[in-house]
């Protein structure tokens, strides 16, 4: 891995993977390819922007023309492709963003992969690709749909996405799969579950929370608040990432997560103990239509056959996630004064 094409590089996970793999590997030139849209953000990058072995091109991973430049000009031999719409209430009240994005954006990038690595592009029997080249295609649990009280997703478990974002990144996947099946091409998918950490968009449920709770805003839990979800912290995620890239058999998909299923109320009271707020901030508002009710990843793939683990505890992962959007109100208060109240308006009704 030498020269890297990091797409979705402003966003939460993107830019935590970022700083995290120039950390790691010193060999490295890395370019970010990044459209900014209402999530992506260069103050999370404000670190490394300065690094030499870093570049950012704002642009858009659809945009076939720009695409091959950036593969001419940097000689790629990996891509991550983090690049996505990714919050499920906007893709209820929006799909079509979603599948452009997420689905025609893949393809995109698949082609460009193809056409430059492959050794002989014009013919289409050819399976060779210059050596050491890996596309790894950044996905979700939420592809598997829900799950009952019990049971896990292992990667033999059907895709049965249930909102129009998980039915998107399953349709990428797929895509992804058929460019292993039909052309050869070196890639992997990793399908991970919720993530937390620094740099989240606080329209996602921990720092939208915290937020709400250090400014005495109503906690807005949907329907009962008894979903499941199995978190990680987003730097277990990059980590995970890493490992595949270096040791992971082409055409592969490995799960990722870290055994911590929490029921959502679980976390809420949680961030409002740790905030000293009373929990009659909690206010139950109208189910997400379609809302899945609980995801668990077995990871025992990826543990036993790559040797990754995750370092953070949940415990200790959480409080210093807090701990981050208390020391980063500024930060905070960048993204939530500006376009993001009209969303919120919108989403919880709170214009009425
Ligand atoms: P995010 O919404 O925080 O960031 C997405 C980034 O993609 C933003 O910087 C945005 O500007 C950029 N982007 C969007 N459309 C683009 C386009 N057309 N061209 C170029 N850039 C574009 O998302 P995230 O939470 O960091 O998720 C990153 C990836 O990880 C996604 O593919 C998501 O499906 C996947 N994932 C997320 C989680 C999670 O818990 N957040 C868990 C598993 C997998
Ligand atoms: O599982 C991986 C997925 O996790 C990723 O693929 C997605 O990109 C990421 O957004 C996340 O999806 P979720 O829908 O699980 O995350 P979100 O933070 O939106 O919601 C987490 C849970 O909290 C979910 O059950 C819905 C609930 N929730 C969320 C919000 C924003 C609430 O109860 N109230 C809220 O206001």
């Amino acid at each position: 891995m030498k020269n890297v094409l990091v797409t979705g590089g402003a966003g939460f996970i993107g830019s935590n993977f970022i700083q995290y793999i120039l950390d790691q590997q010193k060999d490295i030139l890395l370019l970010n390819l990044d459209l900014l849209t209402y999530a992506g953000n260069l103050e999370n990058l404000r670190a490394v922007e300065n690094n030499p072995r870093y570049h950012f091109v704002k642009g858009d991973i659809r945009n076939r023309t720009l695409v091959n430049q950036l593969f001419d000009e940097y000689h790629f031999d990996t891509v991550v492709h983090f690049a996505a719409e990714s919050h499920v209430d906007r893709s209820i009240t929006e799909p079509e963003i979603f599948l452009s994005t997420n689905v025609l954006g893949t393809q995109v990038l698949l082609d460009a992969a193809k056409v430059h690595w492959n050794l002989e592009p014009d013919n289409k029997y050819c399976r060779e690709y210059r050596p050491g080249v890996r596309y790894l295609q950044v996905s979700t649990d939420e592809v598997y749909g829900a799950l009952g009280k019990t049971g896990m997703f292992t990667e033999e478990t059907s895709l049965s996405p249930n909102s129009p974002y998980s039915a998107s990144k399953a349709s990428a996947d797929l895509l992804v799969r058929a460019y292993y099946k039909t052309y050869g091409l070196p890639i992997n998918i990793t399908r991970c579950s919720n993530n937390y950490g620094s740099y989240q968009f606080p329209e996602k449920l921990i720092p939208l929370m915290i937020h709400n709770a250090q400014n005495n805003i109503p906690l807005p839990v949907y329907g009962d608040g008894m979903q499941i979800r199995d978190w990680l912290h987003v730097k277990d995620h990059c980590a995970a990432i890493h490992t595949v890239l270096e040791k992971g058999v082409l055409g592969e998909i490995y799960n990722i997560g870290g055994n911590n299923e929490k029921a959502n109320l679980e976390i809420v009271k949680l961030i409002l103990s740790q905030l000293n707020q009373s929990e009659e901030l909690i206010t139950h508002v109208k189910d997400r239509p379609g809302h899945d009710r609980r995801y668990a990843i077995d990871n025992i793939k990826i543990t036993t056959q790559l040797g990754w683990k995750p370092a953070y505890t949940f415990e200790q992962g959480i409080h210093e996630t807090i701990q981050w959007y208390l020391d980063n109100t500024e930060w905070v208060s960048r993204i939530t004064t500006g376009d993001y109240q009209n969303y919120y308006d919108q989403m919880y009704g709170t214009n009425k």
